[in-house]
């Protein structure tokens, strides 16, 4: 029984954290707007989402050269704007 129990509580929390890491893709579309004045979804294409957010990421602390542009989003825009690039790049 206590097993059982503790299966019922880790699983909402499994998925609950699980959605919660994927961002939203029709939120991250706002945010991408300007983005998408140089970049097309195939930009990103074969790329997973963990990818992709790491790509931004990278890119927003400067570990990539990148023309003026990405401060238009702020680190906490990354997993929407990776969730609507992914979607972009036919990834969903
Ligand atoms: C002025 C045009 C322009 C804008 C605006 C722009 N980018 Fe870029 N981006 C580029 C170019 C050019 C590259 C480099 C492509 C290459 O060398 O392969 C790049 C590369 C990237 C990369 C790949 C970095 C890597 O690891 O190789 C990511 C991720 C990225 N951009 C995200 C964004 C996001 C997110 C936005 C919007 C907030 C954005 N870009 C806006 C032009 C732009």
């Amino acid at each position: 029984m206590k097993k059982l129990t503790t299966a019922m509580i880790a699983l909402p929390l499994a998925l609950f954290s699980a959605a919660a890491l994927a961002g939203d893709a029709a939120a991250g579309a706002a945010k991408a707007e300007s983005c998408m004045d140089c970049h097309a979804g195939e930009d990103f294409e074969g790329l997973s989402l963990e990818e992709i957010a790491n790509a931004i990421r990278g890119a927003l602390a400067g570990n990539v050269k990148h023309p003026p542009g990405l401060d238009e989003i702020a680190e906490g825009d990354v997993d929407d704007v990776a969730a609507y690039f992914y979607a972009e790049a036919g990834g969903q």
